[in-house]
C-alpha cells in the first residue's frame, strides 16, 4: 500500500528480516561536570519508531549525532544507546565506529529484532560537508553503509533542516521512509501554525540572535503572529541594536552574534514591526551572590545580564496569559543557574495557565519545561529547534526533500 504523501512512511515497506538504517536526532543536553545526559526527551521521542521496526522484525541499525565536532559536548553515543535500551527495555548494542570494519561487521551480524547503535556521525568531516543531497549521496558514509542495508528511515525531525550526509544522502541510493516522530511533528505543527488561534504570541529566546530578525520578518509577513517577545541573549542583542548600552560583560557574551549586518537587520525589523515586538524592560544580574533586577534605564551593568528582570516577567506573563496560541523557542535566561531560572519558568507558567494552545520548540527548551514540571501541561512539545524554525519560515526541509526524491526513484513494496 502506498501512502498519499509525496514521500514514503513506515506503512509502505515490509521490513521483516530486512536491514534498516534509522537516522534519529538524539542530540541531548549534557552535564558540563561529567558529560552525562541531562535530559533524554529526544531519545524518548523516537522510541515508538524503534519499537515498531523491531516489532516488524527488522535488523535495526541506528545512527545519530551529538553536538558538533570540536565542541565540548561532542561525545560518543554509548550512553545514548544505554538510555534507549532502558526506555525500550530491549538490549541495544553499541559500536563506537561509523563506517569502519567494526561497524560493518556488527551490521552483518545483526539478527531480526536486534538493535545496533553506531558512533557519532559528526566525528566525520564528510557528514557536515556543504553539499546538497546529490553530493552527499556520494559521501563516504553512504558509500560504506548503503550496500549493507535494505531500507533507510529518517526520524530525525530535530535535524531535518540540515543537508548533511547521514540525513539526505541515503534516500537517493536506497528506498527510504519517514519515521513516526517526523510524521507526528509535521502533523501537529501544521495543525497549530497553518492557521493559529488569535491572538498568538511567539517568545523567542536562546543564544542564536542572528536567526531571530529574519524569523520575525517572515512570521509577521505571513500574519502568523500578533506579538513577538524577545528574551535571553537574543533579547540583550535586540536591546543593543535599539541603542541600549548593555555593558561590556553582556556584549562580550554576544560578540560573535553582534555583527553589523545582524544589528542592521534587527533595526529594520524593529522599524517595520516595532508595535508588535516586546523587549525586556529590565534584566537580572548576579550581585553579591544574589539575583538583582536592573531597569534598562539604569544600564550598563558591569555584571552580565543572565535573565530577564522581574518587571519584564510580570509584563510578559500578562500578554501570554491572554493569548490563544503561545510558542516558545529558546530559554529566557541561564535557567540552569539557581535564581536565573525565574524568567524561563515564569513565562512557561503563563503559557500553561493561558486558555490557548502552548507549544515548546527545541531540545533545550523542552528540557527546561521538563525540569520545571510544565512539559505535561503544554499542548505540544516539539523536538525541533532549528527545524521547527525552518518549518515556521516556510522554507523546505532538506530531509523531506530527499525523502520525496527517494519516492520518485524507488517503488513501494
Ligand atoms: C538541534 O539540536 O537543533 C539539532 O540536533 C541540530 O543540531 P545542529 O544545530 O548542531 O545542526
Amino acid at each position: 500500500m502506498t501512502t498519499k504523501q509525496d514521500y514514503y512512511t513506515l506503512d509502505d515497506f515490509n521490513f521483516k528480516d530486512k536491514t534498516v538504517l534509522l537516522r534519529v536526532d538524539t542530540n541531548c543536553p549534557l552535564s558540563k561536570e561529567d558529560l552525562s545526559i541531562v535530559n533524554d526527551v529526544r531519545i524518548r521521542a523516537v522510541t515508538p519508531t524503534v519499537r515498531e521496526l523491531i516489532g516488524k522484525r527488522a535488523k535495526l541499525v541506528i545512527i545519530a549525532h551529538q553536538s558538533r565536532k570540536g565542541k565540548w559536548d561532542c561525545t560518543g553515543l554509548e550512553q545514548h544507546a544505554k538510555r534507549l535500551s532502558k526506555n525500550l527495555n530491549i538490549p541495544v548494542k553499541y559500536v563506537d565506529d561509523v563506517i569502519g570494519d567494526k561497524a560493518k561487521q556488527a551490521i552483518m551480524d545483526l539478527k531480526p529484532g536486534e538493535i545496533l547503535m553506531l558512533g557519532n556521525v559528526r566525528t566525520m568531516d564528510s557528514e557536515t560537508a556543504k553539499l546538497d543531497m546529490v553530493g552527499h549521496s556520494e559521501g563516504e558514509i553512504v558509500k560504506a553503509l548503503a550496500p549493507l542495508i535494505d531500507y533507510y528511515v529518517c526520524d530525525a525531525f530535530g535535524a531535518a533542516h540540515r543537508s548533511q550526509c547521514s540525513l539526505v544522502g541515503f534516500p537517493l541510493k536506497v528506498p527510504s521512509a519517514s519515521g513516526r516522530l517526523m510524521a507526528r511533528e509535521l502533523y501537529a505543527l501544521r495543525s497549530i501554525f497553518d492557521n493559529p488561534r488569535r491572538p498568538s504570541v511567539f517568545i523567542l529566546g536562546g543564544a542564536k540572535f542572528g536567526d531571530v530578525p529574519h524569523m520575525i520578518d517572515v512570521v509577521m509577513e505571513h500574519g502568523m503572529v500578533d506579538t513577538v517577545i524577545i528574551v535571553g541573549l537574543a533579547g540583550n542583542a535586540f536591546l543593543y541594536a535599539r541603542g541600549v548600552d548593555i555593558g561590556e560583560a553582556s556584549s562580550a557574551i554576544l560578540k560573535d552574534e553582534l555583527t553589523p549586518e545582524n544589528i542592521e537587520i534587527a533595526k529594520q525589523v524593529m522599524t517595520k514591526y516595532g508595535q508588535h515586538i516586546l523587549l525586556p524592560v529590565d534584566v537580572a544580574v548576579e550581585r553579591d551572590g544574589k539575583r538583582v533586577s536592573v531597569n534598562i534605564g539604569d544600564m550598563p551593568t558591569k555584571e552580565p545580564a543572565l535573565d530577564i528582570g522581574d518587571l519584564s516577567i510580570d509584563k510578559f506573563q500578562k500578554v501570554i496569559e491572554s493569548s490563544k496560541t503561545s510558542f516558545m523557542s529558546g530559554p529566557a535566561g541561564m535557567f540552569e543557574k539557581p535564581g536565573f531560572e525565574m524568567g524561563t519558568k515564569g513565562l512557561m507558567e503563563a503559557m500553561v495557565n493561558s486558555k490557548g494552545l502552548s507549544v515548546i520548540g527545541g531540545g533545550h527548551t523542552a528540557s527546561a519545561a521538563e525540569k520545571f514540571d510544565y512539559a505535561d501541561r503544554m499542548s505540544y512539545l516539539s523536538t525541533g529547534g532549528g527545524a521547527l524554525e525552518t518549518f515556521l519560515l516556510r522554507e523546505p526541509l532538506p530531509v523531506i526533500e530527499a525523502l520525496k526524491e527517494s519516492k520518485k526513484r524507488f517503488p513501494a513494496d
